[in-house]
């Protein structure tokens, strides 16, 4: 046995036996399923500066910054598909092993793939409200106009302050979300961390929370996370192919 199939028979032992397993998950989840990833190769803050183009004082400033990112990006994330890796987590939350997941995500593949209990911490991609008059669109229409429409404007009063209801820099995360996170983190006897790099908080602080509270950690990345040394199976590799193989084996022989 290899050290990644030691991996994923560790991983699917600790899941097969957990009574409130918690997982939380980043991009990486989403790249097998076309949406770039923030950080690291390909990464989209390689390309593009996140406080200009990702912060609410430069969205207030200029909307068109965020929506000429939008009409070049946002087609391929509202046309995604979840992958095996969302479905794996899907059946591990069916079969009585995952409580919830916790999403840094805004691309609501969780939900897609089957994910009954998301916590969405950053909110929705799939949505866009106006500031002025507060009307919600979805996202969709809105991407649909991008190529007349720059920044796009409400139909409804004509302003040009149309923001998706996800959370920019510089903006509060949701709090009942977060708390809802923390509780879960707190009460969590394994922890399941997929594709996040873990350097934005607090998201990156809900695995904290757990193992303090005396969760066993797992973490499944592509590459190295700063917790890999508090982990107690790390897998280095894709979600889409190892979480399927954790789940089969968690789901169907108990591991
Ligand atoms: P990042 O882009 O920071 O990290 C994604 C991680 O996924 C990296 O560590 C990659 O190595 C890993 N990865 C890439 N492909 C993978 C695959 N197929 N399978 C497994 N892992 C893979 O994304 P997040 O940690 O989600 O915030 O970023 C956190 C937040 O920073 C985002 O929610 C966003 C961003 O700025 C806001 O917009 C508020």
């Amino acid at each position: 046995m290899d050290g990644r199939d030691a991996g994923i028979q560790n991983a699917a032992h600790l899941l097969s036996n957990a009574l409130r397993g918690l997982a939380l998950t980043g991009a990486g989840i989403s790249a097998e399923s076309g949406i770039p990833t923030f950080r690291g190769e390909g990464g989209l803050w390689r390309k593009y500066d996140p406080v200009k183009v990702a912060s609410i004082e430069y969205f207030m400033a200029d909307p068109s910054a965020y929506w000429s990112v939008s009409r070049e990006r946002g087609g391929a994330a509202l046309a995604a598909r979840p992958n095996p890796g969302h479905r794996a987590l899907a059946a591990l939350e069916a079969a009585g092993r995952l409580t919830a997941v916790v999403t840094q995500n805004t691309d609501g593949l969780h939900q897609d793939s089957g994910s009954r209990d998301v916590i969405e911490l950053h909110g929705s991609g799939r949505a866009v409200v106006c500031l002025d008059c507060g009307r919600r669109e979805p996202r969709a229409e809105v991407q649909a106009r991008l190529d007349v429409e720059m920044p796009p404007r409400c139909q409804s009063c004509g302003g040009g302050k149309l923001k998706p209801t996800v959370v920019l820099f510089g903006e509060p995360l949701p709090q009942p979300e977060i708390s809802r996170a923390f509780e879960l983190a707190r009460h969590a006897d394994v922890m399941l961390v997929v594709g996040t790099s873990l350097v934005v908080y607090p998201a990156a602080e809900i695995p904290l929370a757990a193992v303090r509270a005396g969760a066993r950690l797992i973490v499944v990345n592509a590459e190295p996370t700063p917790f890999d040394g508090i982990a107690e199976v790390v897998i280095h590799g894709r979600a889409a192919e190892i979480l399927p193989a954790v789940a089969a084996r968690a789901v169907a022989t108990g591991a």
